[in-house]
């Protein structure tokens, strides 16, 4: 059963290694040997000089001879990068703001949120020798404190490896039984590099460019929003009138896993690798900030990004709790003379990325909360979907996204924070293989591209060190009460397949342009208005194409004088021999909604109450943050034979919040059904 699992992983894997292995070529005579991912074997560590902690009156330094990282101490800030012939990395202004670890947080959901760096009050040596060190910065609570610090003990772990170009940073936050209440609305790492060397960006093999500085942005004109500028005056001049905005350069979980920022002379990279989403939260695809101006590094572990306050991490009524999060990987590359070294250094990283990826779980933090790979376990199985109303009545869940999570509802994983969370792709038999799952009680979650909803096995699942867990053949029952009439959309929790259009000539973030990610430009929620001047979409199931006429969100409608009014979208459809008596059913998946509520009415537009609504649901603020999705919505709604006409049928949606551009929603997927026959 594992075979075919195992086969399709290498499949991947060898492709994966193909392109690499051509990339590498061309860097391999070129990057710095220190710096090429596989240096730890054995022979290079001897060959590496033995590492070093310095101890200085208030910072302690690491040193293996590659790069030297000074943090304060006992704050655990990092105040200092040394490598590649660059004294420091970091920006050189206050030491507080150069690289941290930092939450936002509040005793009471409505309180002010404080901004804190959790600066350590103890340094302790955990590992000091030739091959390793590790240092702790740690913070502790106690209720005598009383005196407005974060109820959490906080232990910050800096760790360096002989021989590697960089370092790893974890912590584990905790929260004892009976403490306060606590909200934690994000925490991350933060790194500033240096403003004048730091000047391109790369996020992924597409998303790389030069980009503007703090300083730009502050000389901009700021847009729709704060973080939205228009630069007006750039130092290079060859950004004017380009938007910048630091959502245009989010991701989701599963794509985040090296980003950072490249300095021309000399050529060094700086690169913030995440080898594992299990210490993220909301699942696979949760997006979060990656690099953006400043120039900005971040290694986010949760927000409410793309996805609301309900993804803040709420510890209520003295409830303990602890986590892990990290480690990731500071990895720092560094290139002589090289016709493309911001290629060769991009190339260089992400094999660095893929080769920290296969080394997880780490062997080498020593934390007793952090568990190697021998304390973990496996869970395998085989998806199938049912189908009702087709031949084939089970197929295999081709490429399924299968996870486990904290027990939980149907989907309770994409708002999910307090636990671990374990994802793999099925292959194309359904087949899939979970390693390196901590102890622990889940459910296993999934849902697979193309098909609607989302699966939740009835079954806990109990994980062991070195335990396989088989679970078997499981069999996901879609959501499905009668034959398909017709469909707008593909099921799969985004929008990217309807119409995204272009953004308005003076708004625009060139990277965006002729790329296949063009919902990440700024202000196209103003477009709508464009396209339908006269009245609002129309969609006539048999003639319009949804990638030509659906358009991408379902916004407000910009009237002018700063005022968004409300839109109401058609479907026009045509039924014979309608049946009276039966139920039809229009399943509804949204991929977003931000104070929005979704009317539906049947053949009468102007009815006073609608046949449904959504109710006023979601901030995820996908629309204003350029997402092509936030979080998932399903529906289910029953439509009466009777309120069915032969021939020429409207379905009416209105989103009906209206006041901001940024009230709406998108679609997913529409379905309507038939009443079910036998
Ligand atoms: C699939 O369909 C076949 C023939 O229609 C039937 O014999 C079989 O029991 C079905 N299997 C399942 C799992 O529903
Ligand atoms: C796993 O969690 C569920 C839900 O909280 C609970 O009902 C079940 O008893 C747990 N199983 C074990 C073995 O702890
Ligand atoms: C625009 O809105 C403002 C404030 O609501 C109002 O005072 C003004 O009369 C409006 N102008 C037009 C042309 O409607």
């Amino acid at each position: 059963m594992a075979k075919a699992g195992w086969k399709r992983q290498l499949g991947f894997l060898v492709c994966w290694l193909a392109i690499v292995g051509q990339l590498f070529v061309l860097a391999e005579s070129s990057v710095n040997t220190r710096s090429i991912p596989g240096s730890m074997n054995s022979g290079e560590v001897r060959s590496s000089p033995p590492l070093q902690l310095h101890r200085l009156d208030h910072h302690v330094v690491m040193d293996n001879g590659i790069a030297k990282v000074t943090l304060s101490s006992p704050q655990g800030l990092v105040t200092g990068i040394q490598y590649g012939g660059i004294h420091n990395l970091l920006a050189t202004n206050k030491e507080s703001n150069r690289g941290y670890w930092d939450v936002v947080w509040s005793v009471h959901p409505h309180s002010r949120n404080v901004f804190d760096q959790l600066e350590g009050t103890k340094f302790r040596v955990i590992r000091e020798d030739q091959n390793q060190i590790e240092i702790s910065f740690t913070k502790t609570w106690h209720s005598s404190l009383n005196n407005g610090q974060i109820p959490l003990n906080i232990d910050k772990r800096f760790i360096m490896l002989r021989g590697h170009p960089g370092f790893y940073s974890y912590a584990i936050f905790e929260h004892l039984e009976g403490w306060p209440d606590l909200n934690v609305e994000q925490a991350r790492i933060a790194f500033k590099l240096h403003q004048k060397m730091f000047n391109y960006m790369a996020i992924s093999d597409t998303r790389q460019r030069f980009m503007p500085t703090d300083q730009d942005r502050m000389t901009g004109q700021v847009l729709n929003y704060r973080e939205a500028v228009l630069l007006t005056n750039p130092t290079n001049s060859d950004l004017k009138g380009e938007v910048d905005d630091k959502y245009q350069y989010s991701s989701e979980n599963k794509d985040n896993r090296v980003h950072g920022w490249v300095c021309s002379d000399p050529a060094v990279g700086f690169w913030v690798i995440t080898p594992s989403d299990e210490f993220r939260v909301g699942g696979p695809v949760k997006q979060e900030l990656t690099s953006h101006a400043g120039p900005t590094s971040l290694a986010m572990f949760f927000s409410a990004h793309y996805a609301g306050p309900t993804m803040g991490l709420k510890l209520r009524g003295g409830e303990p709790w602890k986590k892990v999060f990290g480690p990731v990987s500071i990895y720092l590359n560094s290139v002589a003379a090289d016709k493309d070294p911001r290629l060769t250094l991009w190339n260089d990283a992400k094999q660095q990325m893929l080769k920290e990826t296969e080394n997880w779980p780490y062997n080498f933090p020593l934390s007793e909360d952090y568990p190697h790979a021998n304390q973990r376990g496996t869970v395998t199985g085989r998806l199938l979907v049912r189908n009702r109303y087709s031949k084939k009545n089970l197929t295999a869940a081709n490429s399924a996204y299968v996870g486990l999570a904290l027990p939980g509802d149907v989907g309770s994983w994409q708002t999910e924070n307090k636990g671990y969370q374990f994802w793999t792709r099925a292959d194309a038999d359904g087949y899939f293989s979970i390693k390196g799952v901590r102890t622990g009680n889940y459910s296993l979650y999934a849902w697979v591209p193309g098909i609607l909803g989302d699966y939740k096995s009835d079954l806990y699942v109990n994980v062991n060190p070195g335990n396989e867990n088989k679970m078997g053949a499981l069999v996901y029952d879609p959501p499905r009460r009668g034959p398909t009439l017709w469909e707008i959309g593909i099921p799969d929790r985004t929008a990217a397949e309807f119409y995204v259009p272009d953004p308005s000539p003076k708004l625009m973030n060139r990277l965006y342009i002729n790329h296949a990610e063009k919902f990440r430009q700024y202000g196209l929620w103003e477009r709508y208005a464009d396209r339908y001047p006269n009245h609002d979409l129309i969609y006539t199931v048999g003639v319009s194409q949804s990638q030509k006429d659906w358009f991408f969100a379902h916004v407000t409608r910009n009237v002018g004088n700063q005022t968004y009014e409300p839109t109401t979208w058609q479907i026009q459809f045509d039924l014979e021999n309608v049946n009276k008596r039966g139920t039809y059913t229009l399943q509804l998946a949204l991929a977003s909604a931000s104070f929005a509520e979704l009317q539906v009415r049947i053949n009468n537009r102007h009815a006073a109450r609608p046949h449904f609504t959504t109710g006023l649901i979601g901030r995820d603020n996908a629309i204003a943050r350029h997402g092509i999705h936030g979080l998932y919505w399903f529906y289910s709604v029953d439509i009466s034979g009777l309120r069915l006409l032969n021939g020429r049928n409207t379905i009416f949606l209105t989103q009906s919040r209206g006041s901001t551009p940024f009230n709406g929603l998108m679609y997913d997927y529409i379905r309507l059904e038939g009443p079910p026959t036998n």
